[in-house]
């Protein structure tokens, strides 16, 4: 089994990465195996279109999805919304009933508010959302100072084990007979007809 993480921000290892890194090994020690993606500035760069095709054929073989980011102005950044924007356009059907989670960075506030937006994009693909004992969330502004947040790594590690065990679930329920709904054919209407 294999869960996929993509890190939205514009720093490779920065304090989202490290963040991701806490819930990876909690994963990798429940016998998990886990890839962090690096979007870094493809999304905005006119790369758009082969890092979301990259991601896309990474998640047709991963059973889960993580999305990391820091707050930017209060919000997720303008890189992974760009990014999800488009993934969720174009790899529903390999993202359909994958459990996610997401978590976010910052240096102080916004964090509730990035995750609110970060987290919407799962219900458009049936995603059971996987939480922790509190908001996914670290603070800092460099790695070490991710190191130094004790809660902040408790969460992530929390967040690790319980997506690893509701992956288990899945994983003997599908033994047991249990097989995903099927998707429905999509009733589109607008407020005009
Ligand atoms: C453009 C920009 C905007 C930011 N806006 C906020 C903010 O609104 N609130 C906050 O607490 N931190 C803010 N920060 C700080 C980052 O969220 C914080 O340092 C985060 O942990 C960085 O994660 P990273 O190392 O993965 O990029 C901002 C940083 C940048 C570069």
């Amino acid at each position: 089994m294999k869960v996929l993480m993509i890190n939205g921000s514009r720093r490779e290892k920065g304090c989202t990465y490290t963040a991701l890194s806490v819930v990876a090994k909690a994963l990798n020690e429940e016998n998990i195996d886990t890839e962090i993606i690096y979007i870094g500035k493809d999304a905005v760069n006119g790369k758009i279109d082969e890092a979301v095709k990259n991601a896309a054929q990474k998640m047709k073989e991963s059973d889960a999805l993580i999305v990391g980011s820091p707050v930017y102005y209060a919000g997720p950044t303008g890189e992974v919304i760009a990014f999800l924007d488009r993934l969720f356009s174009v790899a529903e059907s390999d993202l359909r009933l994958k459990p996610a989670a997401c978590i976010t960075s910052a240096r102080r506030a916004g964090t509730t508010a990035t995750l609110d937006d970060l987290g919407k994009y799962f219900a458009f693909a049936e995603m059971p959302v996987v939480s922790s004992r509190y908001w996914n969330m670290v603070h800092g502004s460099s790695p070490a100072d991710v190191e130094l947040d004790e809660e902040g790594k408790q969460i992530m590690t929390v967040l690790g084990k319980n997506m690893a065990w509701i992956l288990r679930c899945i994983e003997a329920g599908k033994k047991a007979g249990i097989e995903k709904p099927g998707a429905v054919k999509k009733t589109y209407t607008n407020f005009i007809r």
